[in-house]
């Protein structure tokens, strides 16, 4: 089948480490199902793999790839009772756990160590022709909704719902700061929270990215320079931000801590512009700031999500699409980061 796959991984030039073609189709174990992958859409992810920064050590050929929609293939053995037709329209949730330590017991499963993503070893990814992947992470989705829209789901989706809904526990009439406002998980994390009736503010290192972020809803987005915190502060009434999301890291965290309320949360979903910023630990006790780490999501606000997309209400911002074979423009589109939204590979 033909698969989108690090060759290797680390080095100088992480997009030299990519490859496309032939490997061998998975032939699903007893419990779990083969996906034929219709659309898979990129996260930052895959570049971190390529690059070499991993949670689990990776093997080249590993194919790549987090985020799955298509058709069911197949079962390894008797399909679970329940579990969706052969031919049915899924998106796959891509998490595994091992399902019987304390957290996987305790409905917390996003905290067991044994989690793993699709394209984690010892899980093959979702950049491909057929993907393997648990009988229960199956989610059917409706025929009005694309196999490009449901592949945005998965991890820029629901890691946004989960950052902003969950972790930071935003309601209707509050208000959110998106940092980098053109990326998939900022993209869905302004769509999302307008959609909720919560004001967002936004930044962007570039115009016209902060025009679009405009155009999806945000109430305003500024640059990163020193007068927007008291910008953000000025468009809050004097308060700041109930919650900040920020993926960028280092060039925005002294922005984040600076344009939350006293109380407010900062999420910290990831860290793409750099790991380490000045931590400013007085900022976060004197005013009384949660910091929140938060990874993926659970398999109920995958479904919550697919609901949201089937009524119509929520359309993924797509930027660019390309057959899976051209894998390698999409890669380097994302590593520019000349980004609007998602790209999809179709497969
Ligand atoms: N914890 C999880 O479960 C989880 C899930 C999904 C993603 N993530 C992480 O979240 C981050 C975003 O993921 P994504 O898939 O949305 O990435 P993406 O689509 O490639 O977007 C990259 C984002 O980074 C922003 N950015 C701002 N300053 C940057 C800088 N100096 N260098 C590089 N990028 C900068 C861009 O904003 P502008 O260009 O508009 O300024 C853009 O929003 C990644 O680090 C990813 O690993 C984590
Ligand atoms: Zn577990």
């Amino acid at each position: 089948m033909l698969a989108a796959y690090a060759s290797a991984v680390g080095g100088d030039d992480p997009l030299a480490n990519l490859a496309v073609g032939d490997l061998p189709a998975p032939s699903p174990r007893p419990g779990w199902a083969l996906v034929r992958v219709r659309a898979a859409s990129l996260n930052h992810h895959d570049l971190w793999t390529l690059r070499g920064v991993s949670s689990t050590p990776v093997t080249p050929p590993q194919i790549l790839g987090c985020d799955a929609a298509g058709e069911v293939a197949g079962y390894g053995g008797d399909a679970p009772e329940g579990a969706p037709l052969v031919g049915a329209r899924v998106v796959v949730y891509p998490i595994t756990t091992c399902g019987h330590c304390a957290a996987c017991l305790s409905d917390e499963p996003l905290a067991c160590r044994s989690f793993r993503m699709l394209s984690e070893p010892p899980l093959s990814g979702a950049l491909a022709e057929y993907v393997e992947i648990p009988s229960e992470n199956l989610v059917p989705i409706p025929d009005q909704v694309s196999f490009a829209e449901a592949a945005c789901l998965p991890t820029a989706y629901l890691t946004a719902y989960r950052a902003l809904f969950t972790r930071a526990a935003l309601r209707p009439g509050m208000s959110v700061l998106v940092q980098g406002a053109s990326g998939g998980v900022a993209t869905a994390c302004i769509l999302l929270s307008r959609l909720a009736g919560i004001t967002v503010f936004a930044t962007s290192r570039d115009e016209a990215k902060r025009a679009l972020a405009v155009d999806l809803g945000a109430e305003a987005a500024f640059p990163l320079e020193r007068e927007t915190t008291r910008a953000v502060i000025g468009a809050t009434g004097g308060t700041g931000v109930d919650a900040v999301v920020d993926t960028v890291g280092e060039p925005t965290w002294d922005l984040s801590l600076k344009a939350v309320k006293p109380g407010g949360v900062v999420v910290v979903p990831g860290a793409t512009g750099g790991l380490n910023p000045p931590a400013q630990l007085n900022r976060i006790f004197f005013r009384s700031v949660t910091v929140a780490g938060t990874t993926m999501g659970t398999r109920g606000e995958l479904r919550r999500l697919v609901d949201l997309i089937s009524t119509g209400a929520l359309r993924p911002l797509i930027g660019s699409t390309h057959p899976l074979r051209d894998a390698a423009i999409a890669f380097a589109e994302m590593a520019s980061g000349d980004l609007r939204g998602k790209i999809v590979l179709e497969a």
